[in-house]
Order: structure tokens, then C-alpha cells, then sequence
């Protein structure tokens, strides 16, 4: 079974092709990316109707390209899998509705698919041995667990941590799941470019922080990791976006290494609740089994920390390689062997608020 996903939800235009062989196992063969972040970089976030307008220009010889580099013909594919939300109108006007002419014109199954499931279904690609090996030096050896090439089993707790997303879902099954708690404001990644803004950090803001992190002393600003206490699955992150932004108009920060010391007080902040809740999780359900999936999931204290405390409770953890943690076609394609086609493909329409 040959699956061609479409994603183009926020910034990205992508288009992978992935193969199910018998063994039910789930291979990529192709994942073309192209993103107008360098575009939205220059004015520090994404604007709406600039991110469509790239998307427009780069959908079709982005399907051409992945199709090509799989070596595989339209008539080739089975089945058309695309975001239909949530994300930007007009983004997803352009995945949806490409998708939706290419499987009238192809005489093709569509699969639409929900963005936040997809993410989660990077988790059961198969052939990431490619991206494995790179994975593993990235991470070290504590982190080997996480990129592990077995795919999850059920039940198991899923957390989202992108840049729109933050929420907990217990898993029970392929499409039944139940969202135990997420963010009552920003999301973690939102937060995460909040926060660079304020340092003066290129978006996004979330691999920077990082970077600096890591030459910085989390105990020097004493920052709030909110609701960390509270005993349910929800989060809140704009308090600790306002925390830096008093710590910043203070004039405390002067050089780069009090950046540096901020940057990895945020990272410590962020991480440590995201770690609390995640694992509370794990213990409240009985499950065995963590799925880590969203753009966050490509920050390397969130993994290295999980892992320590997956291990230290005996529970399994997934990560995706970060390749596939941030936006990208092969998701949406890996989720779409999982759920049936839906009979009238014209009759889907993008939904910008669509849920978990
Ligand atoms: O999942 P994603 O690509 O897009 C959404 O669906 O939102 O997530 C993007 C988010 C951004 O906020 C970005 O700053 C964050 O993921 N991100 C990171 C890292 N890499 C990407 N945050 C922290 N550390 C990283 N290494
Ligand atoms: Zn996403």
C-alpha cells in the first residue's frame, strides 16, 4: 500500500510518499519539505497570507518531487492522505484542496487527516534507520531508548508539545483516544518563541533557546514552571512568558552569558512541568507506553529528562527523530494507513479550529 501525505498546516509545504509492506510495517520513501520560515524569521513570526502565498507556489512541484524521488508514478499511489486542520485557512486551503482535485483527477481514495494525530504517527514510521543513526549521535546514550525503531502499543499516554498544541490524551486504540489536559493559554513552543522574541532570538524561537541553553546556568533566574503543583493534566505558560519579559525590562540582562543563563532558566521551566504531568499521567492511567510527538519533541532536554524518569518507572518512551517531530508530510501519510477514506472526498473542508 503506497500513501502519498500532504501537509501544509502552518509554514511548511510538504509532501512525503510511504509504503505499509506486508509485515504491516510503515516505510518512508520520500519527504520533501519546503518552509517559507526563513521568510517569516525576517519579521520574527509567521504572517498568514504570506505563509499560503509561498504554499501556493511550492505544492505541486513539491508532490512531484516526492513522487519522484520515490520512484513512483501517480496511477502508482493508492490513497491520498492531507491535513484538513486544525492550522491556518488559508494554509490548509492549499493541502486540502490540491488534495481533493488530485484524487478526482487521479481517480484516488483521500484520507483527511488531523494534523495533531498526525504528529503522533511519526512514531510508527518505520524506516528511520536513516535518520536513527543521526538521532543517536545527536542525543547520546542515555537517549537511545527514545529513537528505538519498535512501533508503540496500546494503551499508552500521547503529549503534544508543539507550536499550537500542548495537551495529555490517553490512547486506547487507533482512533479512540481521550485528552486528559492541555494548555489553558500558550503552548509550550509558543512559549518557547515568545520568550526568544524577548531575548532578541530569530524565529522560531524554540531550537535557539535551546542552543544558548546549553552554555547557560538554569539556577541563576529563578523562573515559575506554572502549575506544576496542580493535580490535573493542564498547563499555562503565559506567566512564565511575562516572568522573562519583567526579568528582561529589568536591564539584569547585559551580556551573553546572562542570555544564556535565561535561555536555559526557560528551557529548565518549560521542560520540568511538560516531565511532571507527562509521567503523573503514566502513573494516574496505568499505562506502560509515553508517545512524545510536536516540534518540542525535537528539544533535546525534554527527551534526555523524560527518558531519565521513563527509566527510572519503568515505562517505554517514543520520540520521533526531531526530522519528524516538526512539520512534515510523512506523518500525515504514516496516520493515514490507519484510518479509512472517507466516501465523498469533495465534500471535505479545511477546519482551522479542528481538536483533538
Ligand atoms: O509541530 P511544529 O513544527 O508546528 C506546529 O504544529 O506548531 O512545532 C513548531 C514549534 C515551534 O514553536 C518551535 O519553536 C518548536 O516547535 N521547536 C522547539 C525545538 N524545535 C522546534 N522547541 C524547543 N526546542 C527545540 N529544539
Ligand atoms: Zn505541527
Amino acid at each position: 500500500m503506497i500513501i502519498l501525505g500532504i501537509e501544509t498546516s502552518c509554514d511548511e509545504t510538504a509532501a512525503a510518499v510511504l509504503k505499509q509492506d506486508e509485515k504491516g510495517r510503515i516505510q518512508i520513501l520520500s519527504n520533501v519539505i519546503a518552509s517559507s520560515a526563513q521568510l517569516q524569521s525576517k519579521y520574527g513570526g509567521i504572517i498568514p497570507e504570506q505563509a499560503a502565498r509561498e504554499q501556493l507556489k511550492s505544492i505541486i512541484p513539491v508532490i512531484k518531487e516526492s513522487l519522484q524521488v520515490a520512484g513512483y508514478r501517480a496511477q502508482d499511489v493508492d490513497a491520498i492522505a492531507a491535513t484538513y486542520g486544525p492550522g491556518l485557512i488559508g494554509s490548509l486551503l492549499v493541502g486540502i484542496e490540491t488534495a481533493k482535485t488530485l484524487s478526482k483527477v487521479w481517480q484516488k481514495p483521500l484520507i483527511p487527516v488531523n494534523h495533531l494525530i498526525g504528529h503522533f504517527y511519526a512514531n510508527w514510521i518505520d524506516s528511520r534507520d536513516s535518520l536513527l543513526d543521526h538521532s543517536l549521535t545527536r542525543l547520546g546514550k542515555n537517549e537511545k531508548q527514545a529513537t528505538s525503531n519498535e512501533t508503540p502499543k496500546f494503551p499508552a499516554i500521547g503529549l503534544l508539545v508543539s507550536g499550537g498544541h500542548t495537551d495529555l490524551v490517553l490512547f486506547k486504540n487507533h482512533g479512540k483516544y481521550e485528552y486528559l489536559g492541555g494548555t489553558r493559554d500558550d503552548a509550550a513552543g509558543e512559549c518557547f518563541d515568545k520568550c526568544a522574541r524577548l531575548l532578541g532570538l530569530p524565529y522560531p524561537g524554540g531550537p535557539e533557546i535551546s542552543k544558548l541553553a546549553s552554555q547557560g546556568d538554569s539556577t541563576v533566574f529563578n523562573l515559575p514552571s506554572p502549575m506544576i503543583h496542580s493535580k490535573d493534566f493542564d498547563f499555562s505558560f503565559s506567566g512564565l512568558k511575562t516572568a522573562v519579559a519583567r526579568i528582561v525590562d529589568s536591564g539584569q540582562v547585559t551580556g551573553d552569558s546572562q542570555k544564556a543563563d535565561l535561555a536555559a532558566a526557560i528551557e529548565k521551566a518549560i521542560v520540568d512541568v511538560i516531565v511532571q504531568k507527562t509521567i503523573a499521567a503514566a502513573q494516574k492511567y496505568k499505562v506502560e507506553q509515553i508517545i512524545v510527538a510536536g516540534g518540542v519533541a525535537a528539544n533535546r532536554k525534554l527527551v534526555s529528562d523524560l527518558n531519565l524518569k521513563c527509566q527510572i518507572s519503568n515505562l517505554k518512551l517514543f520520540v520521533p527523530p526531531p526530522e519528524l517531530c516538526t512539520d512534515n508530510g510523512a506523518m500525515i501519510a504514516a496516520a493515514a494507513f490507519f484510518i479509512k477514506p472517507i466516501n465523498h472526498p469533495l465534500s471535505i473542508q479545511a477546519n482551522p479550529n479542528l481538536s483533538l
